[in-house]
């Protein structure tokens, strides 16, 4: 499959967790998946980054892997310039890399560099990533070299419900939910779509060190569907969007969640 014949996806974070799961989805639709990540070790093929690249050639897919750091400015320009002159084209961003605080910290307490790091990667990365995708993907549809491009936000419940002992994480979360609408109401006229999608508890290494809490608070009844969520949850919907299904759905959020969102008596 060439880049010319076949969409093009860049989704970051995609070495593991949710994004591994987007871009496993997204190859098997069809789409020739850039894999970004912080960390891709070329050497390590069972585990990462270049673990996704091998699953994905392995089904017959195509896939890149692009090793970048989103909150740096720098590597932002450098990925776009690779997906530019690599593969000539953006159908679909997938704003999936974030970072959990290293430590949860009560926010009467918390530090300044949390706040800096965790908002560098989750909300200063992806809304200048956006800008450069975007500005790539309107010349690109005037030029008639990508039909429908696309922009995926995946923010999280953390968006709107409080947690206390990681509050630069939900305040980076609803920036990024508020950058979802901005970019989605600006780019409306330029035909391209925006989806927030907001995953509540989905296994990932990311929740794997907070397994045992969320795992106590499902049993007693935290969410009306007794489950984790899974990477694949998130996917089908990054998929559905993909498609076209969603478009006329732009600036709007949905919530991947198990009911999470649902106030109940
Ligand atoms: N797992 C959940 O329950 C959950 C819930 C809501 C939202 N989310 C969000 O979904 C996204 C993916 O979460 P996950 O659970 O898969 O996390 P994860 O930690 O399992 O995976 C995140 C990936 O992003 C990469 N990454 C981190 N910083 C990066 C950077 N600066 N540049 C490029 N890549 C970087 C990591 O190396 C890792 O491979 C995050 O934005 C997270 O906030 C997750």
């Amino acid at each position: 499959m060439s880049a010319e014949t076949s969409r093009v996806a860049l989704v970051t974070g995609a070495g593991q967790g949710i994004g591994r799961g987007v871009a496993l989805q997204l190859a098997a639709d069809g789409f020739c998946v850039v894999i970004n990540d912080i960390v891709a070790d070329p050497s390590n093929t069972e585990s990462g980054a270049y673990e996704v690249k091998k699953t994905i050639e392995g089904a017959g897919g195509r896939a890149e892997v692009h090793r970048a750091d989103v909150a740096s400015a720098a590597d932002r320009q450098a990925m776009m310039d690779f997906v530019a002159e690599e593969l000539g084209r953006l159908d679909l961003l997938v704003n999936n890399a974030g970072v959990a605080p290293k430590e949860r910290t009560d926010i009467l307490k918390a530090g300044e560099e949390s706040f800096d790091r965790v908002m560098s990667v989750n909300l200063k990365g992806p809304y200048f990533l956006t800008q450069r995708a975007a500005d790539r993907m309107i010349q690109w549809k005037r030029a008639g070299k990508v039909g429908h491009p696309r922009i995926v936000f995946i923010t999280s419940i953390s968006a709107y419900a409080s947690s206390p002992s990681r509050g630069e994480y939900c305040v980076s979360k609803a920036g990024l939910s508020m950058a979802a609408k901005l970019y989605a109401d600006r780019l409306a006229e330029f035909g391209i779509p925006v989806l927030e999608i907001r995953p509540g508890i989905i296994r990932t290494p990311m929740t794997s060190v907070v397994k045992d809490k969320y795992d106590k608070l499902i049993e007693e009844g935290l969410l009306p569907i007794k489950r984790w969520g899974e990477p694949e949850d998130v996917a089908r919907v990054v998929s559905a969007f993909a498609r076209g299904d969603l478009d006329y759905c732009t600036g709007q959020a949905i919530e991947v969640g198990g009911g999470f969102g649902i106030r109940r008596l």
